[in-house]
């Protein structure tokens, strides 16, 4: 069974694949309308299910538009509705579903949620994001990365803010695609240290640096995400916005990047709090070809799990 359930599950191999994939899927498609089905049906007859415990806008779309691009079928799936919100076991929840259908998509709060549903189902399972993951963003990212500027490999990537699930996901990937990574941030919002030793163990380069004027000094790709994530709760969000205003990135700190540095955001961004508005819609920001290369790489990773 090929899940994909983490960037540091893959191997590189298949990360790398999975970007090639979404290249020439994303060529192929070139001057087509969105509703255009792609020339090869690699999903046709194939049902997925999509479900979400969490709001999405991107994540979404971009599955579904996928799917049926690709010929397959989707349905979109609330946690809350579901007998999974209402005290039915995740085990038996992915027992049913793999009855039904031939890949599950989840975007889900606990990992243990995921993980559970990835031992049970007996279909390929797809994290769309969990309290600590989200692995698709950040293949999303890359092959953004890499469109604009070639190999990510040896290059410095700056993430400034919160340590948190989209920051992990990073750092899981600098060590498959061989980048640089640091962070910088308040000590309280530090990344899982876990997540740092496991990466410095294999030989990852991740440095923390509380300054960020000096974290972003050489850096070709400087990133953010909103101070509160959705799993985080709202009682927290003025000690946060205290703590993470310093690590704002606005075109003060993206002069000290690089002169071609990239910005990235994953999107929903709250505008002038974690990034100025003159940033996000500045010459350095490709946050939308983020946004627009989730469908591609996420249309390559169904491909991947399904083995088609
Ligand atoms: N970036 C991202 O995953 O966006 P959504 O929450 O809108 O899916
Ligand atoms: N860190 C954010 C990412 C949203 C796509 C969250 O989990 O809310």
């Amino acid at each position: 069974m090929t899940h994909f359930l983490d960037i540091d599950k893959s191997k590189p191999e298949a990360l790398r694949g999975i970007i090639n994939t979404a290249l020439g899927m994303k060529q192929a498609r070139v001057g087509l309308s969105k509703g255009t089905l792609d020339a090869d049906q690699p999903l046709s007859g194939q049902m997925v299910a999509l479900i979400f415990e969490k709001p999405s806008t991107r994540t979404r779309v971009s599955f579904d538009v996928g799917v049926r691009q690709m010929g397959g079928q989707t349905m979109l799936l609330s946690g809350t509705d579901m007998q999974l919100g209402h005290g039915e076991t995740i085990a038996d929840t992915a027992r049913v579903l793999s009855r039904y259908v031939d890949l599950i998509m989840i975007r889900t709060f606990e990992e243990a949620t995921l993980l559970e549903m990835a031992d049970f189902a007996t279909v390929p399972v797809i994290n769309g994001l969990t309290n600590k993951s989200h692995p698709c963003q950040i293949m999303a990212d890359i092959m953004t990365f890499e469109e604009h500027r070639g190999p990510i490999n040896g290059r410095k990537i700056v993430w400034s803010g919160d340590g948190n699930n989209v920051f992990t996901s990073f750092a899981h990937a600098a060590g498959q695609f061989g980048f640089n990574l640091t962070f910088t941030g308040p000590e309280p919002l530090d990344p899982d240290q876990n997540l740092l030793k496991k990466a410095r163990d294999k030989g990852v380069n991740i440095t923390i640096e509380r300054d960020p004027q000096k974290a972003v000094q050489g850096a070709d790709l400087v990133v953010t995400d909103t101070w509160v994530s959705m799993h985080d709760p709202q009682s927290a969000r003025e000690r946060r916005h205290n703590q993470l205003r310093g690590y704002q990135v606005n075109t003060d700190l993206m002069s000290k990047a690089k002169p071609d540095a990239l910005f990235m955001h994953c999107l929903p961004a709250h505008r002038d709090d974690e990034a100025t508005s003159e940033v996000m819609d500045g010459p350095h920001s490709v946050i939308f070809d983020e946004a627009e290369n989730r469908l591609h790489v996420q249309k390559a990773i169904m491909r991947h799990c399904l083995g088609v």
